[in-house]
This record gives C-alpha cells, structure tokens and sequence, in this order.
C-alpha cells in the first residue's frame, strides 16, 4: 500500500480501513467463492491538495467489464434527474445545436446523453462496459466502449473533433488516473467548452456518516477544493457548482479553461462551507472514522437482538454501497436471511463477500418479512412512495445513515 496521493504525490494521512472487501458488484455463484477476489479497503486523506482517496485499488478491468451490473435507467427518478441535466446543458451552454458536440464519460446505458440524440445533437458516450454500451446504441446513442484518458482523447479529437461540452455523471470519481483524464479534457475541450461532472459529496458523506459510498468504484470523494486542486495543473478551474440530493447527497462541478468563464458565486459559498466543515482538516476524518466505527456497533447490536426476538429481517436492495456496511460489519445470511432487487443480473446469485442470497422482489410482497434494511437509503423517497402498503400493514423499517434507527 502506497501513501503518496494519486493526484499530487505528496504523503497522505491513514483515515481508516474497512478491512478486506471485495469487488462491490461482483454478485456471485457458490461455484465462484473459492476464486472470489479481494483487496483492502481503506482510505487517507492529502493534506496537501486536500483529496479524500482509496489506498489501494483493483484495477479498474477488473471492476468495469462485459458484465457490468449497474444500469443507470433502473430508478425512474434518476431517469428524471438526467432529463433535467440533459436539458440545462442545452439550455445553458449549448449555442448552435447544429455544429455542436457533447462527449459523455461512462455513459452507461444512454440514459442523458439519449435527450442530445432525440435533439440531434452531435454526441459520443464513451463506456467501458460492452453491456451497458449495447444497450445505449440500441436507445439510439452514439457510444465507443473504451476507458477515458489522453490516449482515447486524442483518438477522439482525431475522428470528432473538440467538444462544447464533456460531461460524467458518478464516473469520475472511479477513475484513478486524474492526470490523465485533465490531460484528455485538455486536448477536447473547445476554449470556452465546459467541463462538467458529478459524483457524490465529501461534505454530505462526513455530515451523513454515509461510509457506504466508500468502496472499489469509489476512488475518490471529491469536494469543491480538492476537484479546483486535481485540474489545476491542466489549466482548469472549477466556476460553478450545483449541491445535488442523488446518491444521498452529491455536487456537480462545471470547469472551464482559466478565465474563460466567470467564477460563481456558488463556487465562494461552497468552498467557505467546506472550510466550516473541516473538509481541509485532518481531525475531521479521525472524528469521522470513529462515527463508522459507532454506526457499525449499532448496526450489528440491532440485528442480533431482532434476531434473538426471532424476528425475520431481509435487505431491500443489493446496492453497491451495501457491499462496503455488509463486509465492516460482518453482517451475513445469519442475520439479514436474503436482499431484494431489481437487477435481474444480480437476481439468484450471492452478494460479494458475505454471500447473502439476492432475490427478486416476488417473495418480498408474498412472504413479507418484519424488519426490511434500506440499503437503497438514497432512494428513500421513492421506495417508500411505492412500498405504502409493506409500511401501512405495520411492518418496518432499517435505516443506519447518519444514524442506525427503526422507521
Ligand atoms: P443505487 O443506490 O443507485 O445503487 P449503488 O449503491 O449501486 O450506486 O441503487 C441501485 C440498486 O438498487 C440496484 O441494484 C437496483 C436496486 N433498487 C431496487 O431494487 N429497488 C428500487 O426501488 C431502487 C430505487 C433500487
Ligand atoms: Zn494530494
């Protein structure tokens, strides 16, 4: 394990490990346990340029394949959120659609970059995994399965040319080699083209105590510091950010060329409430690393006496997040008897590491169970919405951000 930050090589801080996890979205067969891999999952922070990252992880192949198990267009609110997006980018930054060209990274299955096809705008998402990628083309979007960084930039710039607008939703924050992806964005972007992406929030995750955002997809937790810090070097600035409530509490970061656009006045705010949260300080993530390690005893103490009251306590949904609260806690099929979800590819196999059977939702409305733990917790508002009639008939629920409590 090194300890040189990956975007500044200065020596980071230990925050904390989780212990030995596995890939969050490797669901598996029994016949795959004795090959299942795993690596550490732990996390410091930079002093220096301020960056919350992973200390060691899988390479990205491993993670990122024909086999990707999360398609973005399961939630009909995110469907609703990439509308929105799709539409401001139009609204805002987009001057003559006919000779404009939008790049999306990691597009997963079309579900933005499908609104600039409808408005034939020029697009290109670029994916790495073939599956998601298959079904984007076949919603009609123009997609290249490859990973993003200079290599790919400049094959693209050869073949398309410069973009108005480069834009990743949750995808950055995947990708390890930042130089690389500031050194592509540098060859594709127009000089004033924006440069927008999001993923979730270091400042919702500390106040939140949301440590299930931390896991192998999840190099980096950004904040507005530390993303202005990270493409500095390319002659990037952030100018505009926009706090957003998906994935429990994520920011949307548009950067410009230096000077190309104003610096917004959101972008003050924002960088001020960080200071007022200790993001730039290193007690801050000892004080954070204590509350997991709190959440965690709460958590398992719930669960065990639930299950000493025989009462039967099932997972609603297999998120990815939930890999990272199941493996630090300890938590297998002896205290939450199988998780529900919606993903058919992730349906009648075993979560990673602690091996609890995933079913379909069936079971879950003819055979409902006491005690049903959010994992989706992000999408807390929907699930309720839909599932009245399991609250209503007094069942309950399990939450544990930001803290362990019966709902
Ligand atoms: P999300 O929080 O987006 O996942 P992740 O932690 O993986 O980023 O939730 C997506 C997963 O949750 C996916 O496996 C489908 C499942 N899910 C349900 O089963 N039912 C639901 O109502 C929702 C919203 C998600
Ligand atoms: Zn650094």
């Amino acid at each position: 394990m090194s300890n040189k930050c990956r975007v500044c090589d200065a020596e980071t801080k230990f925050v904390i490990s989780y212990g030995k996890m596995p890939l969050a979205n490797a669901f598996l067969e029994p016949s795959q346990y004795d090959k299942e891999y795993f690596f550490e999952l732990a996390v410091s922070h930079c002093p220096s340029c301020k960056m919350l990252q992973l200390i060691d992880q899988p390479k990205p192949e491993l993670m990122f394949h024909e086999e990707y198990a999360f398609f973005s267009g399961t939630s009909k609110a995110m469907a609703v959120h990439f509308e929105d997006k799709a539409n401001s980018h139009i609204q805002e930054f987009i001057k003559s659609p006919s000779d404009a060209f939008v790049i999306e990274l990691g597009s997963n299955d079309g579900i933005m970059l499908k609104h600039f096809a409808k408005n034939k705008i020029k697009h290109l998402g670029i994916e790495p995994s073939r599956n998601v990628a298959e079904v984007a083309r076949q919603n009609g979007v123009d997609t290249i399965v490859e990973f993003f960084g200079k290599e790919t930039a400049q094959k693209v710039l050869n073949t398309h040319g410069k973009a108005d607008i480069i834009s990743a939703s949750n995808v950055m924050c995947h990708i390890p080699d930042l130089r690389s992806v500031g050194q592509g964005v540098d060859l594709l972007l127009k000089d004033d083209g924006v440069f927008e992406f999001e993923d979730p929030y270091l400042g919702a995750m500390i106040e939140k105590t949301s440590y299930d955002q931390i896991y192998d997809e999840h190099v980096y937790i950004f904040s507005v510091t530390s993303v202005d810090n990270a493409f500095a070097p390319y002659g990037l600035e952030v100018f505009h950010v926009t706090p957003l409530e998906t994935h429990g509490g994520s920011m949307r970061y548009h950067l410009c060329r230096k000077g190309a656009h104003p610096i917004r006045q959101s972008v003050i705010d924002q960088k001020a409430k960080e200071k007022s949260l200790g993001l730039d300080t290193y007690e801050t993530y000892e004080k954070f690393a204590q509350s997991c390690e709190k959440n965690k005893k709460e958590l398992v103490e719930l669960l065990q006496n639930l299950k000493s009251e025989g009462k039967r306590v099932v997972g609603y949904a297999a998120t990815s997040k939930s890999t990272t609260i199941l493996n630090y806690c300890g938590i297998g099929s002896d205290l939450i008897e199988c998780i529900y979800d919606t993903t058919p590819i992730k349906q009648n196999k075993f979560t990673p590491g602690m091996h609890i059977p995933v079913k379909s939702f069936d079971d879950f409305y003819n055979n409902a169970p006491d005690y049903a733990v959010l994992f989706a917790w992000n999408h807390a508002k929907e699930i309720f919405a839909k599932e009245e009639s399991y609250t209503q008939s007094g069942k309950n629920w399990i939450t544990f951000c930001p803290d362990v409590k019966v709902a």
